[in-house]
């Protein structure tokens, strides 16, 4: 199967910021979980800036790290001169274990970031490396889709996910066993040609809220909040 790298590289990175155009407004969803006061922001996978860029604009520094050129390029691009913004286009556990004593106030992982990790021991180890550089009283954020509880069948696997004049864009959802889902992304766009369909597939990890807290507890974070909104658990957790 491809990796997920591949596959943002050669189908999702060029339509991911138009497939969550309606997602919900990020940084009302930082405000309701109190992460907005804080100075120095660590946005892992960070994607195209859908909170890098308000945060930014706030007036906090923000180090926004993704694999993906495409999504830094549409980041960098937008952020134009902003002097608060680092980007690096890394791996996130390389990029953990390569950043030396940094720190951040607040780390973020959302959007889903967690489940595209490769195993259940790189989530760990992501965890690890957030421990490291939260300052104490720092806090870690997480958005992700619990789907351990997947099950769909038929035509409910077939989910919509975004379309306009020129464009639609459905993903198929399989379960492989109880660790991985298999997503199929299926891009049909309008070209001079006619309409033209691309497809793309990778896995994502079946995370359950209780495995993902308690491997956090074991780095050492307390979780503060918790909550699920629009299919999406949000956790938050400190550093003592
Ligand atoms: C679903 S998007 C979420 C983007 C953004 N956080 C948001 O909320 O819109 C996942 C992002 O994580 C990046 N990503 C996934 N796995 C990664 C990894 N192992 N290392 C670096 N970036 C990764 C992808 O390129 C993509 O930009």
């Amino acid at each position: 199967m491809t990796t997920t790298k591949q596959h943002y590289d050669e189908l999702l990175g060029r339509v991911y910021a138009w497939s969550v155009a309606s997602a919900g407004d990020p940084m009302r969803w930082l405000e309701a979980r109190a992460l907005l006061d804080a100075q120095r922001y660590l946005d892992l996978g960070a994607g195209f800036g859908a909170h890098a860029l308000p945060l930014l604009a706030a007036g906090k520094q923000v180090t926004a790290v993704d694999f993906n050129a495409e999504l830094l390029g549409q980041l960098r691009d937008a952020a134009g001169t902003e002097p608060g913004l680092t980007l690096q286009q890394a791996d996130l556990i390389n990029y953990l274990e390569a950043c030396g004593d940094a720190e951040w106030d607040v780390i973020l992982c959302l959007g889903d970031t967690l489940t595209h990790l490769e195993s259940a021991a790189a989530v760990q180890q992501l965890f690890a490396g957030v421990a490291r550089h939260l300052r104490s009283g720092g806090r870690f954020a997480l958005g992700y889709r619990d789907s351990s509880a997947f099950a769909a069948e038929g035509l409910a696997r077939f989910v919509p996910v975004a379309s306009d004049r020129t464009r639609v864009m459905y993903c198929l959802l399989e379960a492989i066993d109880a660790t991985y889902l298999r997503v199929t992304d299926i891009v049909t766009e309008l070209t001079a040609e006619g309409p033209r369909t691309r497809l793309g597939e990778y896995q994502k990890l079946r995370l359950a809220r209780e495995v993902v807290t308690d491997w956090a507890g074991r780095v050492g974070l307390v979780l503060l909040s918790e909550g699920v909104e629009r299919g999406m658990t949000s956790l938050v957790f400190q550093r003592p």
